[in-house]
């Protein structure tokens, strides 16, 4: 596995490379004063020694060099530690053995966090970095395209870009990246459509959320190998596709809250074995809760507050053993059998603001009326009633599990932690 270690340095070959350098202006003053030479006379060229660890640092020695050129602000300081040649000790930088060579040693991972550097690009230094395998960038303020050479670094898996100053079109380069498995580019600038490629990628996490992308969800979404979904907080618009149902045996934690999304809920959510995490808050959703969803077993958040939902919440969902939190307040719910009632008290379920009667917290009965006077209909109305599984018949939701959800973390800015990693 070629992932961050740390290295050791023994029986390895010390390579020299000298590096020329123009001497500083503080010793050509001196050299004046010293000696009073004329200012016409260059003093000579002085060689700094510098003795990387490996060959491969010395290759991209002059790339961070370069890099850190263009570097406009720098509050936290962190390039002042971007000295001389052990690069493996610079802040943000991490060395390891590339997969192709056991006792080489080369830079395998940058991890800028919360850096907060500006830069007007990162073309001629990622692309230039041919070992690299993991690049976190969260929350600096870095801009411009990602270059097309980005496709030739055959080990990077992990690519984040998420809470800097990057705009314009989705930077189609990252679809060719061989290796790549997580991408990260939410709390952006990014416009326009996201390519359908995407959805094909062999991905285990897919961040576009808090962008600017306007369109209808993909017809092949349910394409998508990822385990990790957040569209949230972008423009998207019409109903969530029916094709979801072939993410079936890997979809965990979906993220469609704060968009457009029109339509009723797919029955073929209810296929979703895998689901832990499901959120589509805010958004002009309607119709009834199909009753396949009592099929989500493994469902712990579901959050589909502020919609436009009605009829009944069927009990088979408030059955759902896993459930710590159900969302539904602000929609336009009329009924709630003993199930339900029951973890509405538990304070699993937030109802308010919808039409139940006799519950406090609801909208007013004008609201009600007025709402169901303009009818709306799905297609295919008989598929709400219908549950693809066997639900267990006495299952007693748990409350208080104890588990870090990546996809809802990811409505933070911060950097998310990813499970199964470290
Ligand atoms: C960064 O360096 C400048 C100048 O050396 C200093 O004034 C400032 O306090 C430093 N900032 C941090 C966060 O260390
Ligand atoms: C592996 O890396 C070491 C250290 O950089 C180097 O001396 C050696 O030639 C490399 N081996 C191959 C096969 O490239
Ligand atoms: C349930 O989720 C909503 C939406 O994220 C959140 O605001 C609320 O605090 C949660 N409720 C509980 C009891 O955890």
């Amino acid at each position: 596995m070629y992932q961050m270690g740390s290295i050791s340095s023994n029986n390895r070959s010390i390579f020299h490379i000298s590096i020329l350098f123009l001497p500083c202006f503080t010793c050509l003053a001196f050299c004046q004063d010293f000696q009073g030479l004329s200012p016409l006379i260059s003093p000579p060229l002085i060689p700094e020694i510098l003795n990387f660890l490996d060959q491969r640092l010395a290759l991209v020695y002059p790339i961070i060099q370069g890099f850190k050129n263009t570097i406009t602000s720098d509050p936290l300081n962190i390039t002042q530690t971007w000295v001389g040649a052990d690069i493996c000790n610079y802040k943000g930088f991490y060395c390891t053995s590339p997969p192709d060579n056991d006792s080489a040693i080369t830079l395998a991972s940058i991890d800028f966090n919360g850096f907060q550097l500006s830069a007007p690009t990162l073309d001629g230094f990622i692309d230039q970095l041919p070992d690299l395998a993991l690049f976190h960038a969260n929350s600096n303020k870095f801009s411009g395209t990602i270059s097309p050479k980005i496709t030739k670094l055959p080990f990077l898996y992990e690519l984040d870009i998420s809470n800097n100053n990057f705009f314009g079109s989705f930077p189609m380069e990252v679809l060719g990246i061989p290796a790549l498995s997580f991408l990260d580019i939410r709390f952006n600038f990014f416009t326009g459509t996201v390519p359908p490629q995407v959805f094909t990628q062999r991905l285990d996490a897919l961040f576009l959320n808090n962008n600017n992308f306007m369109q209808g969800l993909p017809e092949n979404l349910g394409s998508t190998p990822v385990l990790y979904l957040t569209l949230a907080y972008n423009k998207f618009i019409g109903p969530i596709p029916r094709s979801i149902l072939k993410a079936s045996a890997t979809l965990t934690e979906v993220l469609f809250s704060h968009n457009l999304l029109t339509g009723c809920l797919p029955y073929e959510l209810g296929f979703l074995r895998k689901l832990v995490l499901f959120y589509a808050s805010n958004n002009f959703l309607t119709g009834p809760l199909p009753c396949s969803l009592g099929c989500l077993a493994k469902l712990e958040q579901f959050n589909l507050a502020s919609n436009l939902l009605y009829g009944q919440v069927p009990e088979v969902v408030c059955a759902l053993g896993k459930l710590v939190n159900l969302s539904l307040s602000s929609n336009y719910f009329t009924k709630l059998g003993p199930k339900c009632t029951k973890l509405e008290r538990s304070g699993v379920l937030d109802i308010r603001k919808n039409c139940i009667p006799d519950l406090p917290g609801q909208r007013s009965a004008r609201e009600c009326a007025a709402f169901s006077l303009h009818r709306r209909y799905c297609s295919n109305p008989a598929s709400f009633n219908f549950i693809p599984c066997q639900v267990p018949s006495s299952s007693h939701p748990r409350i208080g599990t104890k588990r870090n959800l990546v996809g809802y973390s990811a409505l933070l800015r911060q950097a998310v932690e990813f499970p199964g990693r470290n």
